[in-house]
């Protein structure tokens, strides 16, 4: 990385990285964002997160840390995906900057027929049969903040509102595929896909590249190595040139970057099934639950918490719901803090690992504060709760968000 006092410098590679010339050099780590110019002062930059080579405007995303959070409130103005420049980036470290065409996957280890690794090449991967898949991507700590704000307890980690999701169309080839033409062997259990950013280095402990485990029977169901999204090639934020899809399951399952997947017929961890991703607490068992594997259900108002709405007018409250579990079957909204609900109307065909956009009129008459609820429900049955069962570590945030508003 640049030192910081090379503001010419950083802004001349911030420049470069996104060209293909920077691409071709493969694994340059995306810089800082530059506020200034060899001239002086440059215009106010959109704010800036270590490490993420897109723009981040102030309307569209909350910087925090070396992530990027999206502003839920604003897909009020999306459509059904998410645009890629709208889209969240969860970083452990930064992106990578990498070339396809410099690119290969390697899969190796004893749940391979021939036990030698095989390695397939960008322009392979292409040329195989593809599949397109709408899928969202959440974060398994989406929501983590209100653990705090929301119940009074303390977590640790990243602290998202509701904005760690986002939609999109990913075009790719089917795992399953890339494993049978490896040589998949008959009693192999385990994968460990495994990123090419640089390793997670925290509190002094350097826990190598970003990899998690992931059973050869999710793999062969609907897992995808994706190399489009929303119809262009991944951004370099978003794992470019190829990264996993997982459908439903939480987002650090979906490995950026990806470049080798251990195959193995033992069961595999990391740090990332061990230390995290699993549920630590009072309410779970001794040293945590099992590592966590599929998403939860949430829903949400697509308006900024504390915005003033006037009295004695029909507003159209809007939002998103979505479960991991089953298709969305209702939505349900309250203005009066849960004494009362009614049905939201849906605009999108429920369909399980996708969202739904729904919408509900309400008219305030009294003015001050007031809160906003939603609540789904899937056709699994399962209904969001008033509180999200606490984990230390704030994951999997489920109960219905309380949303603040004044009627004015
Ligand atoms: N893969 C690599 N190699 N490095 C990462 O830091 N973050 C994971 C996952 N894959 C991560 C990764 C996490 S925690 C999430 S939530 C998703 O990527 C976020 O994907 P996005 O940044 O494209 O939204």
């Amino acid at each position: 990385m640049p030192h910081p006092s090379e503001p010419v410098r950083r802004t001349l590679l911030k420049a470069f990285a996104a060209t293909p010339a920077a691409a071709a050099l493969g694994g340059l780590a995306a810089p800082a964002a530059e506020a200034a110019t060899a001239e002086g002062p440059a215009a106010p930059a959109p704010q800036a997160a270590p490490g993420i080579v897109k723009s981040l405007p102030d309307p569209y995303f909350t910087v925090r840390g070396t992530n990027a959070e999206a502003r839920f409130d604003a897909f009020a103005d999306t459509g059904f995906l998410t645009p890629a420049d709208r889209f969240f980036v969860r970083n452990h470290t930064s992106t990578p900057v990498l070339d396809a065409e410099d690119w290969r996957l390697t899969l190796w280890g004893d749940g391979l027929h021939g036990r030698r690794p095989v390695h397939f090449t960008y322009g392979h991967l292409r040329d195989l049969p593809s599949v397109t898949r709408t899928a969202l991507v959440e974060c398994a700590g989406n929501g983590r903040s209100l653990y705090a704000t929301q119940q009074g307890q303390t977590v640790s980690g990243t602290a998202w509102t509701l904005g760690a999701v986002g939609a999109a169309r990913w075009r790719g080839v089917r795992l399953g595929e890339v494993l049978r033409r490896a040589g998949l062997a008959h009693d192999a259990v385990d994968l460990l896909p495994r990123g090419l950013d640089a390793p997670y280095v925290s509190g002094g402990t350097d826990y190598g590249r970003v990899r998690r485990p992931l059973s050869v029977a999710k793999a062969l169901d609907d897992v995808i190595l994706a190399y489009e999204m929303n119809g262009e090639p991944l951004p370099y934020d978003h794992g470019h040139p190829v990264r996993l899809i997982v459908p439903n399951w939480v987002g650090i399952a979906s490995v950026k970057w990806l470049g080798d997947i251990e195959v193995s017929t033992r069961p595999l961890t990391s740090p990332w099934s061990t230390d995290w991703y699993r549920l630590l607490g009072e309410a779970h068992p001794p040293g945590g639950s099992a590592p966590i594997t599929r998403q939860t259900l949430k829903s949400g108002h697509q308006l900024p918490f504390g915005a003033a709405l006037e009295a004695g007018r029909v507003h159209r409250l809007t939002g998103r719901a979505w479960s991991a579990h089953a298709p969305v079957r209702t939505v349900e909204v309250s203005a009066d803090g849960g004494a009362t609900w009614r049905r939201a109307h849906l605009h999108d065909a429920p369909r399980r690992g996708a969202w739904v956009r729904w919408s509900a009129p309400w008219r305030p008459t009294r003015t001050g504060p007031a809160t906003l609820l939603s609540r789904t429900t899937d056709a699994a049955g399962n209904t969001q709760p008033d509180r999200a069962v606490h984990n230390t570590q704030g994951y999997l945030f489920d109960a219905v968000v309380r949303h603040p508003v004044t009627v004015v």
